[in-house]
């Protein structure tokens, strides 16, 4: 049950509310990303925390419950134009076009959509109100998807601790923050489609992805730093935002992942989705021979 461990690691964070319960804001991404934060929200704010989640008045639907509080910041950004931007991210992804114009497509694609998203963000940070009233709340902790890097700026604009929960992250920037050792013999990059044991000729190609990885998300992220800077009130770097994370809890399993150096407040938790479990459904066929021999039901001979 993969929410408990999360729970488990924001609980501690959450320390000394350990009685008590404590105050969490909560700045999810929208979208799939935020389907599987929510079980993680719910079940903490049932374990006695108080939890706020911070979203933009305009945004994909994202149903809430009455378990948590939520707080909405005014967006300027129609939402036809957020639907438009991830169709065309999504149709350039299904385009099937050759290297590298798919590459450069999905990048343009990317790059359109991640300043969708960074335009929200400049929205919150205009709204007076809001950073009043997150200021004034004396929250213990954030809990954020690091992927916009907006949730980890507030957390450093209101010098709070910050707990990451996330899948996946270009550039390696989770392993990247964190300082894991991560040699480019050993360790394959995303997309290279290589694995841990490298030809030459692959090593080659490991490193120079590595060096475009850079070049990549210096200028995916370009926008949001400006904003992050003019916020602080010092140059930062992408890095300097998400390596004071308290824990970086991951949402995949170790197991699949080729062998590599972690840090210890990296947390796998596993599982793609922080789903509860359902029984598979029986496959029709099973379901007929069932009834043809009408004896020990299947959840009981292991099919379920
Ligand atoms: C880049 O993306 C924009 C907006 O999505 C689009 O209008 C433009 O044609 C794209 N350019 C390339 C070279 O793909
Ligand atoms: C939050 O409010 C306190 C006083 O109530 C103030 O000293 C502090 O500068 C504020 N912090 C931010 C980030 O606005």
């Amino acid at each position: 049950m993969t929410w408990r461990l999360c729970c488990a690691w924001i609980f501690v964070l959450l320390f000394p509310g350990f009685s008590d319960g404590g105050k969490l804001l909560v700045v999810p991404m929208m979208g799939s990303h935020w389907l599987s934060m929510q079980k993680v929200v719910e079940k903490l704010s049932e374990r006695g925390h108080e939890v706020v989640v911070l979203m933009p008045e305009i945004s994909w639907q994202m149903k809430t419950t009455q378990a948590y509080t939520v707080k909405r910041h005014p967006a300027t950004l129609p939402l036809e134009e957020l639907d438009n931007a991830f169709r065309e991210y999504v149709a350039t992804h299904l385009k099937d076009l050759p290297f590298p114009m798919n590459a450069i497509a999905i990048y343009n694609n990317s790059n359109h959509v991640f300043r969708m998203f960074f335009t929200q963000c400049q929205d919150l940070f205009s709204s007076k109100e809001t950073l009043q009233y997150l200021n004034q709340s004396a929250f213990d902790a954030v809990l954020t998807d690091p992927i916009l890097v907006c949730g980890a700026t507030l957390a450093n604009y209101l010098s709070l601790p910050f707990v990451f929960f996330m899948r996946g992250f270009p550039c390696s920037l989770h392993y990247k923050a964190t300082q894991c050792p991560s040699p480019l013999s050993y360790i394959p990059r995303l997309f290279s489609f290589n694995s841990d044991h490298m030809t030459f000729l692959q090593r080659v190609e490991n490193a120079l992805i590595d060096l475009l990885e850079l070049v990549y998300c210096n200028s995916l992220y370009k926008g949001i730093l400006e904003l992050s800077s003019e916020v602080l009130q010092r140059d930062v770097s992408l890095l300097d935002l998400l390596n004071s994370a308290s824990i970086w809890l991951l949402r995949f399993d170790f197991v699949f992942e080729y062998v590599r150096p972690v840090m210890p407040n990296m947390v796998f938790i596993g599982g793609i989705n922080c789903v509860q479990k359902k029984p598979l459904p029986k496959p029709p066929e099973l379901e007929d021979q069932d009834r043809e021999q009408n004896e020990t039901p299947a959840n009981q001979r292991g099919y379920v």
